[in-house]
């Protein structure tokens, strides 16, 4: 696990959603489940289907939702990174179709996808890092957006009750007085356990198993680097899969559950978008302030699982 120091700024944030609701009684209509089922062995009670919308579309909405809301000059953009596993076409990527709806076509942009699963957004973050602390590149838009209904199994009641649509978006810049910790890592050999080819294919309990410890692991390793105390940190945005898993983290970590943002009833696991959603939405709710540390936490496919700590 690799663990280091960055410097990133949280210059705007935005989200979006699609207007199509699905509650867990609709799916009940469809395979064998029930309300009381999901929710108590998940948390979720209704989930956004995308229905004659893109990932592009997603991503370039919840990218203009964050330039709206940090009045922020588009045409100073020159990263844009897309975290999905559920891009448009296999080629070209999300990223460059983002460009093209944003009305940068014209700019000197570097833009690419990033497919680490549901640590997509944690990626990106690392990635972008990097690059802005080169000096290549000043302005990065990273987005996570997937519409997993496409790759959605809707005969199988283990995994479709799981899944939501959804994109969130960060324009971020470097800047040393906010100092960035990151704890990225991958198991390839866990390639069996949750992976997707036309549709989704999980071993639930499995997946829940390594979640439940990657989580407290990873974000002890930040911490020990940052040598910060837990209590410090005002917020954990964790990637939104399970409500148990974040439970078992709390427990732990040793940390009440209020210092963990949690939106999964409205949106289900929305993959690389659940971070950034959450983020955005909790943004919103003006809890934040300047000089805040916030957590990110994500795992999934890959089996791939990290973390960052950012000042705001
Ligand atoms: N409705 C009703 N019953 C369901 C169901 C559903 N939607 N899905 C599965 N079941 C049934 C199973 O078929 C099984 O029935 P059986 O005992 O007759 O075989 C029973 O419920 C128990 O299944 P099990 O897999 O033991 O349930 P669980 O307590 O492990 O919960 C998950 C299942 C999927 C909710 C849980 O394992 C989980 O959340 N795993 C992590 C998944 C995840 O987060 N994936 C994404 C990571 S990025």
């Amino acid at each position: 696990m690799a663990t280091h120091q960055g410097a990133l700024r949280i210059i705007a944030t935005g989200r979006y959603v699609p207007d199509l609701v699905v509650t867990n009684d609709d799916l009940s209509h469809i395979v064998d489940t029930s309300d009381d089922w999901i929710t108590s062995r998940t948390g979720i009670s209704e989930r956004r289907v995308a229905f004659l919308e893109a990932t592009s579309d997603l991503a370039s909405k919840a990218a203009e939702a964050a330039i709206r809301q940090g009045n922020f000059d588009k045409t100073q953009i020159d990263l844009i990174i897309v975290a999905t596993f559920t891009p448009d076409l296999r080629s070209p990527s999300v990223a460059s179709l983002v460009q093209m709806k944003l009305g940068l076509n014209h700019l000197n942009i570097i833009a690419f996808d990033i497919n680490a699963a549901c640590t997509g957004f944690v990626y990106a973050l690392n990635i972008a890092d990097k690059m802005l602390n080169s000096g290549a590149y000043h302005y990065a838009l990273v987005i996570g957006a997937e519409v997993i209904s496409k790759v959605t199994d809707y005969t199988d009641r283990n995994t479709c009750v799981l899944f939501g649509d959804g994109a969130g978006a960060m324009i971020l810049c470097h800047d040393p007085q906010k100092v960035a910790y990151f704890n990225v890592a991958s198991r390839g050999d866990g390639d069996q356990i949750l992976y997707v080819d036309d549709t989704v294919h999980m071993d639930g309990q499995k997946v829940f198993q390594f979640a439940a410890k990657v989580f407290s692991e990873t974000i002890q390793e930040l911490l020990r680097m940052g040598r910060i105390i837990i209590e410090t940190i005002k917020k954990i945005i964790p990637h939104q899969a399970n409500l148990r898993i974040i439970q078992h983290a709390a427990k732990t970590l040793d940390v009440p559950m209020d210092r963990f943002f949690i939106n999964i009833q409205k949106y289900g696991n929305t993959s690389a978008a659940s971070i950034p959603i959450a983020f955005a939405e909790l943004a919103e709710n003006d809890e934040l302030m300047s000089g805040d540390q916030v957590i990110f936490v994500g795992f999934g496919a890959g089996l791939t699982w990290g973390s960052c700590l950012l000042t705001l």
